[in-house]
């Protein structure tokens, strides 16, 4: 079959090179927006009398009975045409004839697989900001079910202080909100058409580029034409708003398996969302989130794969480029399929109240609160922690938690000490002293949960 490109060349291209250039077996994904970018371009083309009207009616009606045939998958897509730019052109050629050949005026597939990544991204952007708030909205219907309920917040993995899991689990809600608003944030740089650079230095055609923003939707324009070939940072944004989405995704997700755990048994994951074992009858593993914490990281891999793509790489295009790609729909559909089951697996997980509640009372993570409490009575920090410290030291010694201490022990260790202290030292008493702005306190989750809602219901 014979080269679009083949003018120049008196040799047939090594089959191996064939495929090892080939672009179509990973960027047909871009066909949808490959037409809707030509279909505006010709219109353009004939607006500014570049080409003629009836050429253009005939170049939109096949380009809109290919779009067809593909979304129906009866086209098969050929490596001898190397991508899906060249596949489609050759196609619209074979359906109306040599006027198909007019639609590449004025243009290069530089700024046309550019602006296909834009208009790719610019909607998979839109879609991303709808899972995740999905997932916020799972998160924040947990939260309403469990502001009341206890467990030991954790630093260095070691019992700190008690804290309400509602609390908990919003703190991945603020972290995904941060999340949707860089999404948002990107669509300024997504937004923007690189189409009428050229292959690189403009077009001789009196062309509108502005007309074709205008018709495809976008803000404005890339300002120099070098620039608008050359760019991939977009999609370097992307894959990096990708990787710290995953990166929250990872440690949602590792907690989830520790609570699953039977040593800590604070949740239980719906049995639709766990596999079992093919030699261990009792086992029911959390393989979900265990392979989102694993999936996160071909995200860093893709991300790092196009920074080192694009490090060094000259100005303008270079075929470096189409390295784009497979990183980023690997990410695509990593990031998607990962937004979407972490929704229902958050929904529909079992809380153990209980074991949680146990979790509290045999612990010492009301230890600030004994401070705290000699604190009010008039004692420097520094001293009421040291007093604190070998009170900790020896109820522990004694097998004893700090609830269980008599007021007679903890008199010998400061005179300070009255019968209130027990009162103080209550799990609730103590995640509900915590009523500074964004703390733990019910009063204060309440406030978050009204805040939370707000953001969801922003956006109905
Ligand atoms: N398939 C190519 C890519 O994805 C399209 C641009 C080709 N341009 C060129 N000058 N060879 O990068």
């Amino acid at each position: 079959m014979s080269k679009l490109w083949g003018g120049r060349f008196t040799k047939e291209t090594n089959q191996l090179v064939e495929q090892f250039t080939a672009s179509i077996s990973f960027d047909q994904r871009l066909a949808k927006e490959d037409i809707i970018g030509s279909l505006a371009h010709v219109q353009m083309l004939a607006e500014c009398n570049i080409i003629t009207e009836e050429d253009a009616d005939t170049i939109k009606s096949g380009l809109q009975s290919l779009q067809k045939k593909i979304s129906e998958g009866a086209l098969d897509f050929h490596v001898e045409h190397e991508d899906i730019h060249m596949n489609i052109e050759k196609y619209l050629i074979d359906e109306i004839g040599p006027v198909g050949g007019k639609l590449h005026t004025g243009r290069s597939r530089n700024d046309q697989v550019a602006t296909d990544m834009h208009l790719y991204l610019r909607e998979r952007t839109v879609e991303f900001i709808e899972l995740i708030e999905a997932v916020q909205a799972a998160l924040l219907a947990q939260a309403k079910d469990n502001i009341d309920t206890i467990l030991p917040g954790y630093t260095h993995l070691q019992r700190a202080q008690p804290i309400s899991f509602a609390h908990h689990l919003l703190a991945y809600f603020w972290m995904f909100e941060r999340d949707k608003e860089r999404l948002y944030d990107s669509q300024k740089r997504i937004n923007v058409l690189p189409l009428g650079a050229g292959a690189l230095a403009g077009t001789t055609f009196p062309i509108d580029r502005d007309r074709v923003a205008d018709l495809l939707q976008f803000d404005s324009v890339y300002a120099n034409s070098i620039d608008a070939v050359s760019d991939r940072d977009f999609i370097v944004e992307f894959l990096s708003i990708a990787s710290i989405t995953m990166t929250h995704i990872s440690r949602l997700s590792e907690e989830l398996v520790i609570w699953s755990s039977q040593e800590f048994g604070f949740i239980e994951l719906d049995d639709s969302f766990c596999t079992g074992s093919s030699i261990m009858p009792q086992k029911k593993n959390p393989d979900v989130p265990e392979l989102l914490r694993a999936k996160t990281g071909r995200t860093y891999g893709n991300l790092i794969g196009l920074l080192t793509v694009l490090k060094g790489l000259p100005l303008a295009y270079n075929k470096d480029m189409q390295e784009d790609k497979e990183g980023m729909f690997d990410t695509v559909e990593t990031l998607e399929g990962s937004l979407k089951l972490l929704a229902p697996m958050i929904e529909t997980m079992m809380v153990n109240r209980q074991t949680m509640r146990k979790a509290v009372t045999e612990d010492y993570s009301n230890a600030t609160d004994l401070a705290d409490y000699l604190v009010t009575k008039g004692l420097p920090f520094r001293e009421a922690h040291e007093i604190t410290g070998r009170i900790v030291l020896y109820a522990i010694k004694n097998q004893q938690y700090l609830l269980e201490v008599r007021i007679e022990e903890y008199k010998r260790f400061s005179s300070l000490f009255e019968d209130d202290i027990y009162e103080i030292l209550a799990p609730e008493h103590v995640m509900n002293a915590r009523n500074s702005l964004g703390g733990t306190a019910t009063s204060q989750v309440k406030k978050q949960i009204v805040k939370a809602d707000s953001i969801l219901n922003q956006h109905d």
